[in-house]
């Protein structure tokens, strides 16, 4: 079970390496004390080159049991969505902004908590040196906490999603909704809309990127 955590300590900045070897120096991470209560550090997946990087928060409950990226629910609805993107998956990078599962227990339940400012930042010299490695033509943050962790502070997705951004971490950042969040749309209606927008968002990226069908 994760508790109160303390400040997380930086790690320094990593310089560029391949991405092998940077995963494998990730799964040793203990930057902050997020990789107690997890199963595995989930480190991003994609080729080196791949001209979009997709940014989430943190791997959730199945990812930190398979050990990698948006392979529970709400990566289902990202798969949709880049399909109906028309967005090749081999041109796709996924990673999180934080890379082990935050949860508290409740049971059998692990139930996700958002993740501190602290662990992203702890976290940050790993999805700087993705960045770096990976040099996509534009970075999508899915969701509130891969938009602070990619434009250094707070920054409302709603405000905006949708177009591209300079940004302290690397640019173009394009903003958009998180796919769980369509998950927890009241109804139908709702997600419908909330699915068409992630779409729309996903083909601005990808037309910028060159990654379009
Ligand atoms: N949510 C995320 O932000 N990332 C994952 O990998 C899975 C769920």
């Amino acid at each position: 079970m994760v508790g109160k955590l303390p400040e997380a300590t930086a790690v320094k900045p990593q310089p560029r390496r391949a991405l092998e070897e940077l995963r494998r120096d990730a799964a040793r991470c203990r930057a902050c004390p997020l990789w107690e209560g997890a199963t595995q550090t989930v480190f991003g997946e994609g080729p080196t080159g791949a001209p979009l990087m997709l940014v989430g928060e943190q791997p959730g409950d199945k990812e930190d049991l398979a050990g990698h990226p948006f392979v529970g629910p709400a990566g289902t609805v990202l798969q949709h969505a880049l399909e109906e993107a028309e967005i090749d998956s081999s041109a796709v990078y996924m990673t999180n902004a934080v890379k082990h599962f935050k949860y508290r227990q409740r049971g059998t339940r692990r139930i996700h908590q958002r993740p501190t400012v602290a662990e992203m930042k702890a976290c940050r010299p790993w999805l700087q040196a993705e960045l770096d490695t990976v040099e996509p033509e534009v970075v999508v943050g899915l969701g509130a906490t891969a938009a602070h962790a990619l434009m250094g502070r707070a920054t409302p997705i709603g405000e905006h999603r949708g177009r591209l951004l300079e940004a302290p971490l690397y640019s173009p950042v394009l903003l958009s909704a998180h796919p769980s969040s369509i998950l927890r749309e009241r109804d139908s209606a709702a997600r419908v809309a909330a699915r068409a927008a992630l779409v729309a968002d996903l083909r601005v990226a990808a037309a910028a990127a060159g990654a379009a069908h």
